[in-house]
């Protein structure tokens, strides 16, 4: 029997609600196959600010550091509410990227994945999905300007002034485009790079990297794409992506527009992946204005929770389940109200409801032996 620890780490506004059906799914997980998971909360974003005087608290980093996973849910206030905090206690900037740092998690993959079945959630025209969507960007987590030396001053004219700077050196660049070329070996091997190299240096040295090292992967077709180019054909042809990759900012941008074209962020789970540990968590924020109503849907929770199944504890074909699981939930007609408007058929559920139906649904399917 195996046993892993997890950190549950559920965050701000509607983390708690759907973190809850996340560990749902842990505990049927444990029932169907031969695993045991000892999951630890601990408290992470404003919340453990508000709680504790940080929004990473050392007892947080303890747990984190023990576990073989980490499971977090969104964090972050609305604008409002986060000028209570200071500024570099702020969760994104106080807890979220000194995650990514500790764990040097370096390579996040989201998956923008639309069943055809769920096609209606999108705003794209039928025609344009054909088949559904199926593509997964692969973002840089740990470079760029997120993590790159900042000043703030007053210039020689007397002028307020910022200076953010972009900076990779060729191994980071290097050990993300193994993952990405690894991924479209195992997909469609097709890896399109999302780019800026006529305007940017460091998208030049960022292509003169991937030729290097898509040497080794002979099988996969490169295609390059201006990053401005990309978020266009995004909605005009998303059928002509499989994987893309791209540096840490504009994965953040065109990971976003990714949730729009499946018609919510809601739909995006994510890892990410360090040398050695990983995070998993959902894409998006925390949703102040609908935390605490119970009607936020958890599919990028338990998305993530697929998501570790698979990548950190190799239970491929159970994290299939759960995939599975979740879209018959959708399938049968249901949903929760953050992503559909009453009408045309769906039977609107709340949070509770929509994660203990996933948990029929995947109760209903056979173990793994
Ligand atoms: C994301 C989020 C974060 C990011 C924020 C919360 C700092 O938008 O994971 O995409 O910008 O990376
Ligand atoms: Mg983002």
């Amino acid at each position: 029997m195996k046993n892993y620890t997890i950190a549950l780490l559920a965050g701000d506004g509607i983390g708690p609600e759907i973190m809850h059906e996340a560990v749902k799914i842990f505990r049927l997980i444990e029932e169907r196959n031969d695993v045991t998971f000892t999951l630890i909360e601990a408290d992470f974003g404003a919340a453990a600010y508000f709680k504790c005087g940080h929004p990473f608290p050392d007892e947080t980093k303890a747990i984190c550091d023990e576990a073989d996973a980490i499971i977090k849910g969104p964090i972050g206030l609305s604008h409002e509410e986060s000028k209570k905090i200071p500024i570099d206690m702020q969760p994104e900037r106080g807890a979220l990227l000194p995650l990514r740092r500790r764990y040097n998690t370096f390579a996040n993959f989201r998956p923008v994945s639309l069943p055809k079945a769920l096609a209606h959630f999108s705003p794209l025209k039928p025609e344009i999905i054909g088949e559904g969507i199926d593509l997964v960007m692969v973002r840089e987590l740990v470079g760029g300007l997120y993590f790159g030396d900042k000043e703030v001053g007053v210039n020689e004219k007397g002028l307020r002034y910022v200076k953010e700077t972009l900076e990779y050196d060729e191994e980071q660049i290097c050990r993300i485009m193994h993952e990405a070329l690894r991924l479209s070996m195992r997909r469609k091997k097709v890896l399109h790079n999302i780019h800026k190299s006529n305007v940017l240096k460091s998208s030049v040295l960022w292509n003169e990297v991937l030729e290097e090292v898509a040497v080794e992967y002979p099988e996969v077709e490169i295609k390059h794409i201006l990053v401005d180019a990309a978020a266009t054909q995004l909605c005009l042809n998303p059928g002509q992506f499989d994987v893309m990759v791209m540096e840490n900012m504009f994965g953040d941008i065109l990971s976003d527009q990714g949730g729009g074209i499946l018609g919510s962020l809601g739909l995006m789970p994510s890892a990410c992946k360090g040398p050695e540990k990983s995070y998993y968590e959902p894409s998006h924020g925390s949703a102040p204005d609908i935390a605490g109503q119970n009607i936020a849907n958890p599919y990028s929770m338990i998305g993530s929770v697929a998501m570790m199944l698979e990548d950190s504890f190799g239970m491929v074909e159970e994290s299939k389940n759960v995939w599975t699981a979740m879209q018959s939930v959708f399938a049968d007609g249901y949903s929760t109200p953050d992503l559909s408007k009453p009408g045309s058929g769906v039977k609107m559920i709340k949070t509770a409801e929509f994660g203990d139906k996933v948990v029929a649904a995947l109760r209903a399917m056979p173990a793994v032996v």
